[in-house]
This record gives C-alpha cells, sequence and structure tokens, in this order.
C-alpha cells in the first residue's frame, strides 16, 4: 500500500516505471503520482485514464523551487494524512559535447537540471517522505557518472553529463548521512543503457528490461543494505558482457 512520486515521467524511464508500478497489485502500490513539466503526454494520459485513479498526474517543474512546493502542496492534499513512501528522481538531460572537454559549454544546464533540481526536489517533499512508511528516496545515475570507470567511457560525448552525475552521487551520499538516523533509505541506481530519446535506438536493453531491473532493486532495498549507495541493475545473460557495460545487480564503484 505504498505512494510513489515520479519525476519526468512523461516519457522513456520515467514513462516506464509509472507503467510497471501501476502493474503491481495494489497492496504493494497504492498510488503513482507521475510528475512532468508539461502537459501529460498521450502515453501518460491513456495511462492515467485507465488507471481508476490509481496514477495522478502532478504539474512540477522541478528547476522552479515555488513549482516544487506547489507540487508538494497539492500531493499532500492528495494523500490525506498519509507520507509519501517513495521518491524516484527521474527526470534528466545529457547534453553532449563533440570537440573536446575544453569547448563544454552546458555544464551549468546539466548541473542546474541533474543536480540542484533533484536537490530542490527532496527538500521539498522531505517534510511528506518523513511521514511517509518506506522513507525511500531513489536518484536515478549512470555508471558514465563514475569516477573510478571514466576511462572506459572516453569515448562517450558527455562531459557535462558524467560530472553532474558524479555530483548527484555525492549529494546522495550526503543526504544518506544525514538522514540514515531518521529511518530513510537514500541510494542511486544505474538503469542501464536504455532504449530511449536519451539512450537512443543503439542503447543494450528495451525500456522495460531496465525499467523492472530498477524496481527489482527499489522493492527489495533496505536501509542496512541500500543507504548511501551506488547500485547496479541486474539483467540475466549481461553479467559478464564483452564491452563497456555490465548490467550484474552488484554496486558501482564512485
Ligand atoms: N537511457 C539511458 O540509457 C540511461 C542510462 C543511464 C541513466 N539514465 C538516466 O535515466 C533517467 C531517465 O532517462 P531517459 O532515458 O528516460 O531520458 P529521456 O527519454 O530523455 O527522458 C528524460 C526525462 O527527463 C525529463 N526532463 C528533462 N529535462 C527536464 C527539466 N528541465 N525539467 C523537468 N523534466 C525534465 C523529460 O521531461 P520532458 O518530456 O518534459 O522533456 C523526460 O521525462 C535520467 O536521469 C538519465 O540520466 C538513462
Ligand atoms: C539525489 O541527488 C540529489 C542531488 O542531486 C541529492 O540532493 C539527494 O540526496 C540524492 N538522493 C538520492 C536518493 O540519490
Ligand atoms: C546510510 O548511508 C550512509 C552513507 O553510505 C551509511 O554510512 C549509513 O550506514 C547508512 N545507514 C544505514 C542505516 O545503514
Amino acid at each position: 500500500m505504498s505512494s510513489y512520486l515520479i519525476t519526468g515521467a512523461g516519457r522513456g524511464l520515467g514513462l516506464e516505471l509509472v507503467t510497471q508500478l501501476v502493474q503491481a497489485p495494489a497492496s504493494q502500490v497504492s498510488v503513482v503520482f507521475a510528475a512532468s513539466r508539461r502537459e501529460p503526454s498521450s502515453p501518460l494520459q491513456k495511462l492515467i485514464d485507465s488507471s481508476s485513479g490509481r496514477v495522478v498526474h502532478v504539474p512540477m517543474v522541478i528547476t522552479e523551487r515555488a513549482s516544487l512546493d506547489k507540487a508538494a502542496a497539492e500531493v499532500e492534499a492528495k494523500l490525506g494524512d498519509k507520507g509519501l513512501d517513495v521518491l524516484i528522481n527521474n527526470a534528466g538531460v545529457m547534453p553532449p559535447t563533440f570537440e573536446g572537454i575544453a569547448k563544454m559549454d552546458n555544464l551549468r544546464y546539466a548541473l542546474e537540471v541533474n543536480v540542484e533540481a533533484v536537490h530542490e526536489t527532496i527538500a521539498a517533499f522531505l517534510p511528506l517522505l518523513k511521514k511517509g512508511t518506506l522513507k525511500k528516496v531513489v536518484n536515478i545515475t549512470t555508471t558514465l557518472g563514475s569516477i573510478t570507470q571514466a576511462p572506459k567511457y572516453i569515448w562517450a560525448p558527455f562531459p557535462a553529463y558524467k560530472i553532474s552525475k558524479a555530483a548527484m552521487n555525492m549529494l546522495t551520499v550526503q543526504y544518506a548521512l544525514e538522514y540514515a538516523k531518521e529511518g530513510f533509505t537514500i541510494f542511486g541506481i544505474s538503469p542501464g543503457w536504455l532504449k530511449t530519446d536519451m539512450g537512443s535506438q543503439q542503447a543494450d536493453l528495451e525500456v522495460d528490461v531496465g525499467t523492472k531491473a530498477v524496481l527489482d532493486i527499489i522493492f527489495q532495498s533496505n536501509p542496512e543494505k541500500y543507504n548511501g549507495t551506488f547500485q547496479n541493475v541486474l539483467v540475466p545473460g549481461w553479467e559478464n558482457k564483452e564491452g563497456p557495460n555490465q548490467y550484474d545487480g552488484k554496486v558501482v564503484p564512485w
């Protein structure tokens, strides 16, 4: 009977997270708040219409604190005296730089959406999360944000993205340390390279496969093993694959 809020729910991984969460039994998932900055996309609208009230759209501009506070008040009104159980920070951007790091001119944008807006989202929903039973916050991160694995991804022309996700990982740890004593489980998950607008059709995994692997981790996560960690998804057949990407369900080195 848990409540979820997903940012960037109009397409890609966010949309598929909403799709799979609403397929879970009502005893496991009571309501899914699907947040996006625009009107619901047509697939999200279809999900809402067929969900008998279990999927609720929340208009939310994550880069504007006033919009986040308004969204939190709306969610609070819908939840009544209950709190929010799980927040999934999924919205993100991956601006490219093709001419080498010195030509990077989109770092501020990447930091604003991937780091600052995630921090503001958590801050705005923290009072509701404190009232929740599960107290889980999950940031969708990426192995491209691993400093240890950076040499392996030198071919991927997204320095601002890599830097912003490494910063997001540190923020995850800061929140995890500070809120552990209140029973929170705060951690990052790398969903794998997925066939979305961001991932392109060259990606390794279908969106539904990566999404299921993400939810497998979220459902089983607990404070003792997961708080403050950086988790990789587990996808059968991909544990020891050749090439840069393995999906072995292990903790990713920072
Ligand atoms: N795809 C992959 O291979 C992959 C791999 C590792 C990690 N990830 C992570 O997974 C998450 C989702 O990625 P995806 O593949 O689903 O990407 P996507 O298809 O490009 O979707 C991006 C989502 O983020 C939202 N968004 C972007 N900028 C925003 C802003 N300024 N304000 C509010 N929402 C914003 C978009 O909303 P609009 O529709 O309103 O634009 C959209 O819902 C990201 O955090 C990404 O870093 C993806
Ligand atoms: C997510 O990252 C933000 C910063 O980008 C940080 O404030 C927050 O603590 C992190 N939480 C989780 C669960 O990763
Ligand atoms: C929460 O995360 C921090 C940082 O990784 C860790 O030190 C702490 O032990 C975790 N809390 C619990 C209850 O495990």
